[in-house]
């Protein structure tokens, strides 16, 4: 602890300097992240409203009431009204909590396995570790969706629970999730979708007139879905969704923390304290952008992604992976070899992209913050580089 207390326009100073190192989104250089600059209108409310706690709901009845109002219209979004569910702080969070779920409901299981595609996020590895569940991966199949055969095969008298992922980390795929729901549904298993980024794209695609396989609520086995505001959704960090299907588990599995001025209510958060400003810094931008505004930022993200699309096929030696499904592009090289150094190139001209090294593959987000004009900059670096390579 420093002795000598700074005034608060110095502070402000040394924290501009130092966090100058930072990327900022609008400099076009974060074309690997699935966050975005969140609305100017989300942070106001956020930081008028950022010491509601929503670990202690009897204090704060009107946020948990605009928390309850939320999950129900996310509900509706994903094909089922009357959720049950809850803000959390990530996809990562949303993903421990589903996997909880189902070991709650299979106790008499007493090793229990998960089975997750390879392409699944490891999120679900982390709550593997933490709940004592043994993670399954299931292969992928060559153009990267999950292998059905190889998932059945890795069924046993363990397993709990199986994974279908509706929007891919690395390319934003879909997997089949009505397929796999018949084969949860023939062994008893507990069915998650994680839509941590493909949540709050796929209803808009849609709507937009895209072709989109089913994958949500509405169908029957599928009992919860991760999809997370602060990605697509496009509210302040932290921002995450978890919903489940109507359900007794709730009160079976919930936490009850009895000494709170509220008391007698069941939660379950991973978190205690937790912060009300996300949800309700969402809930305000839920009204405000409407289904009409989200439809919109996701159209303008698809004409972006196109063009990129282009952009990286006119260049020799590289091509994208698969054709997008959402705003998601890969990149590779004609026989998967040099992705990392084309990465690490990249990176020493600012560029940050996500190096998938296993598939090699370089994934681009294409958020709301990435323009023509960052793509267009972006491709005569990478030309430069993949010349010095291949020539
Ligand atoms: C499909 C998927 N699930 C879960 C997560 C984890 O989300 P978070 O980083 O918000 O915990 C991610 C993050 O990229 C993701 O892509």
């Amino acid at each position: 602890m420093k002795d000598i207390a700074k005034s608060k326009e110095k502070i402000i100073e040394e924290l501009e300097k130092r966090l100058s190192k930072d990327l900022t989104y609008d400099s076009g250089f974060i074309l690997g992240s699935m966050c975005s600059e969140p609305l100017k209108f989300a942070t106001e409310i956020y930081s008028k409203y950022i010491s509601k706690n929503l670990g202690d709901p009897g204090l704060f009845p009107g946020t948990m009431e605009l928390e309850n109002e939320i999950i129900q219209e996310l509900g509706g979004l994903f094909g089922c009204r009357n959720v049950v569910g809850t803000i959390t702080t990530g996809g990562t969070e949303s993903n421990i909590i589903a996997m909880r779920i189902a070991r709650n409901l299979f106790k008499n299981k007493k090793n229990p396995e998960f089975i997750v595609p390879a392409s699944a996020h490891i999120s679900f590895d982390k709550g593997a570790e933490l709940l004592g569940i043994t993670l399954k991966k299931a292969k992928l199949t060559k153009d990267f969706y999950l292998d059905l055969n190889h998932i059945s095969s890795l069924i046993s008298e363990n397993t709990i629970g199986l994974v279908g992922v509706a929007g891919t980390t690395s390319l934003g795929l879909i997997d089949p999730i009505e397929k796999l729901a018949k084969i949860s549904e023939e062994n008893s298993l507990f069915l998650h979708v994680d839509a941590a980024f493909g949540g709050f794209i796929l209803p808009f695609l849609k709507e937009l007139g895209y072709n989109i396989p089913r994958w949500d609520f509405s169908i029957k086995s599928v009992l919860s879905i991760t999809a997370d505001p602060h990605k697509m959704g496009l509210a302040p960090i932290p921002s995450g969704g978890f919903l489940l299907k109507p359900s007794s588990l709730y009160e079976e599995f919930g936490y009850e923390i009895p000494y709170l001025a509220g008391g007698g209510f069941k939660h379950f958060n991973i978190l205690g304290t937790r912060i009300g400003a996300s949800t309700i810094a969402f809930w305000a931008l839920w009204n405000y952008l409407g289904k009409e505004g989200y439809k919109n930022i996701v159209k303008e993200c698809m004409e972006i992604t196109s063009y990129f699309e282009k952009r990286i096929n006119e260049i020799p030696g590289i091509k994208v992976v698969v054709k997008p499904i959402m705003n998601i592009i890969g990149i590779t090289t004609e026989n998967g070899e040099k992705v990392e150094i084309i990465d690490e190139e990249l990176r020493k001209k600012k560029w940050k992209l996500g190096l998938f090294n296993n598939l090699k593959i370089l994934r681009a987000v294409i958020m709301p913050h990435v323009k023509k004009e960052h793509i267009d900059k972006f491709c005569i670096d990478l030309e430069l580089i993949t010349k010095k390579l291949f020539n």
